[in-house]
């Protein structure tokens, strides 16, 4: 049983979780468009392919796969989900599973202010948010909302261009300035990152790992603390289930005066995943066993807690690429 780790950069302890589970029962072959990433190295097999826009890329993934024997496939890299999932019936018809929700939930996932309509219409709490300043300004005026507010770019990633804006002047200034930002509510809470496995036969929840996030750096959780609530697990069931999430996904998801509200979603392994599998959610051991044809059973709140969760720099050598 062989699996395909597409775009792998530096998750080199994806790599290796997958190596311990398949356990030498298969192989563990990565890509990346960059010699001189460090997961090649760490997988069984490796190769270098073009970029995922070249238009030679599709055709040279399915080469490989039909080489290796590959019976499941994931990308850890963003626009990557897009192509990966718009190709779905491409990969099962070769008897492939594409570890990636449908293409229409992946898209509204890299968009911020469609993902704050999506769970508005779901009826799933979210963090109130506006793209039209106008718009934000009558809610403003009639005291639906005050400042600050959080501005970031509706299609940024990474914590790229995030403020936080204090009057209405700063506020104009910047919508006319960028043409992509969103305003939102400024939620001052406590911030959880939600790693969820959906089987992809069943397409029922397996499992939820709530983590609190307890510093964060350039975008990813530096440290965090495993956690479990009720409430939450029981709001996150709820919105994987009406979104129609499949496979491995990570959700963001803000506490204000004790409520939670859905921030944003990754539908992929999130940055901060290896906390999860150290905890025990063992979402490699639960692709294989969709891989074999095995339905997983509900696993949902099977962690302990209290588990802390540091980051650290690591290097990989290599002579001669
Ligand atoms: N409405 C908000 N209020 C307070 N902090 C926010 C808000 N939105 C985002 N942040 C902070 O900015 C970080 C990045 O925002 P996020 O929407 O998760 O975008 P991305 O992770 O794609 O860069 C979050 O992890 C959080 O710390
Ligand atoms: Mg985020």
């Amino acid at each position: 049983m062989n699996i395909l780790i597409l775009s792998s950069g530096t998750r080199n302890k994806i790599v290796e979780y997958f190596k311990k589970e398949i356990n030498g029962k298969g192989k563990v072959i990565c890509t990346d468009c960059n010699p001189l990433a460090p997961t090649l190295y760490t997988a069984d097999r490796y190769y270098i392919v073009p970029r995922i826009d070249d238009s030679k890329y599709l055709d040279c993934i399915f080469e490989i796969c039909d080489k290796e024997q590959i019976e499941g496939v994931f990308s850890l890299i963003d626009p990557e989900l897009s192509l990966i999932s718009k190709n779905k019936k491409r990969f099962i018809e070769k008897g492939i599973i594409p570890f990636v929700s449908d293409y229409e939930i992946v898209e509204a996932c890299f968009d911020k202010y469609r993902m704050y309509e999506t769970c508005k219409e779901l009826d799933v709490p979210t963090v109130k948010s506006y793209v039209d300043f106008n718009e934000f300004k009558e809610d403003y005026m009639s005291r639906k909302i005050d400042f600050p507010v959080f501005v970031k770019p509706y299609n940024g990633s990474c914590s790229m261009n995030i403020q936080l804006i204090n009057n209405i002047d700063d506020l104009e200034f910047n919508m006319k300035k960028y043409d992509n930002l969103m305003i939102q509510e400024y939620m001052n809470g406590f911030e959880y990152g939600v790693d969820v496995y959906v089987d992809v036969i069943s397409k029922e929840i397996i499992s939820i790992f709530i983590k609190k996030k307890l510093l964060m750096r350039a975008g990813e959780t530096d440290k965090s603390v495993s956690v479990k609530n009720d409430k939450l697990f029981k709001l996150v069931e709820e919105f994987v289930k009406k979104m129609g999430f499949i496979g491995q996904i990570d959700i963001d998801v803000f506490e204000k005066n004790d409520e939670f509200y859905v921030s944003e979603v990754n539908p992929r392994f999130g940055g901060g995943y290896p906390h999860a599998y150290e905890c025990g959610c063992n979402f490699p051991k639960y692709m294989m066993n969709n891989m074999n044809g095995i339905i997983n059973q509900s696993q949902i709140g099977k962690y302990d807690k209290d588990i802390y969760m540091m980051k650290y720099l690591d290097i990989s050598i290599k002579k001669g690429i």
